[in-house]
């Protein structure tokens, strides 16, 4: 049986910077307040011209480089993303057009911030059934293209970025195991009312940009973390002490200092970001682990947790030995 490994990772953010300074000239609010209840310092934000393949493209060649491949070498495209360049076609095709590999096969997941997660579960299984041979798995959002920048309520959390892994194939893991799962029910506590079938038009201005019952979701994303990092190690006879390094998804500082002390798990040993990222959605797996291999901290040989959770809500978990 084939494996899937991670063979090389890569991160962008775009140029433009917006501080908590910058944010107390837009909102009634204060740099304090984000800092305290959400560990954001300042977040990137893509410029008005450059889309979210543009973000992913410039992640993907780094992943590639990285690993040392070229763009012929890619078999398989998954792309993980909430705002896309068009309805149609999806990022993953224009982005496979842009790096020159064609024919593999190419599609566009959506799962919101667990978007990632997901297009991992489906490589690897894609890589475990023979299917490919080396993908190139990518979380990009523009998120801040659906924020209401009148609501200080969520306009303060959210950035933009690019984060890409290049998968191959190899004998032994790799990726250990993933695991996913969704709730419906939850809709709309994190979610953006209008919609290609339900209409743009809608009486609400407002109605095109993310609407979010915060400390209800608060509240539901630690229980989620902490639970689905527990079901997936317990279901591989592991536990916290076997964990090197805890990836989150960087939503808001407070949620990931609750998920490790539920977990027991000391906070030096998970990444974070959020400080200077903000919440990429999609990105935001990708672009920590990137982070955190470019700077020496996850090494070859070390297990990592990672872990997603999103509107729908969406949740996942990858338990992978680097
Ligand atoms: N600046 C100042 N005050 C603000 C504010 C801001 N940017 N945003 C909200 N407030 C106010 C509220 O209006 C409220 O005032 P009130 O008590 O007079 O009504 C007060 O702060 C508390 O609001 P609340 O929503 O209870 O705050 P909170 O501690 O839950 O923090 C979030 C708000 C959004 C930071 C927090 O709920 C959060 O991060 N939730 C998770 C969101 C998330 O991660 N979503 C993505 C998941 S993928």
């Amino acid at each position: 049986m084939n494996y899937a490994r991670i063979v090389g990772t890569g991160g962008y953010l775009p140029e433009k910077v917006l501080t908590n300074a910058d944010l107390e000239q837009l909102i009634d609010t204060t740099a304090d307040w984000i800092v305290e209840r959400t560990g954001v310092e300042e977040r990137h934000i893509a410029a008005p011209d450059e889309t979210t393949c543009d973000l992913a493209e410039k992640a993907s060649r780094l992943a590639l480089q990285a690993a040392g491949l070229e763009p012929a070498d890619i078999d398989l495209i998954i792309l993980g993303t909430t705002t896309p360049d068009h309805v149609f076609p999806s990022v993953a095709t224009q982005l496979q057009h842009r790096l020159g590999c064609y024919g593999g096969p190419a599609f566009d997941v959506q799962a919101v911030c667990t978007g990632f997660v997901y297009a991992l579960d489906i490589a690897n299984r894609f890589i475990r059934t023979d299917a490919a041979k080396r993908a190139l798995v990518v979380g990009a959002d523009t998120f801040t293209r659906i924020i209401n920048w009148k609501d200080r309520g969520t306009c303060i959390l959210f950035g933009d970025g690019a984060g890409a892994v290049v998968l191959e194939a190899a004998d032994e893991p790799g990726i250990i195991d993933c695991q996913l799962g969704a709730d419906g029910r939850y809709k709309k506590l994190l979610w953006v009312p209008a919609g290609v079938s339900s209409g743009y038009e809608q009486t609400r201005e407002e109605a095109a940009f993310v609407e979010m019952r915060g400390s209800e979701v608060f509240k539901v994303a630690v229980t989620t973390l902490k639970d689905i990092a527990e079901r997936i190690l317990s279901a591989h006879q592991m536990t916290v002490a076997d964990v090197d390094w805890l990836i989150p998804h960087q939503a808001n500082r407070r949620i990931l200092a609750a998920t490790a002390k539920r977990l027991g798990l000391p906070e030096e040993r998970m990444v974070d970001c959020v400080r200077t990222h903000g919440n990429t959605s999609a990105a935001s797996v990708p672009l920590a682990l990137d982070v955190a291999v470019r700077d020496g901290r996850i090494q070859r040989g070390q297990t990592l947790l990672l872990e997603g959770f999103g509107g729908g809500f969406t949740w996942g978990a990858a338990l992978v030995k680097y």
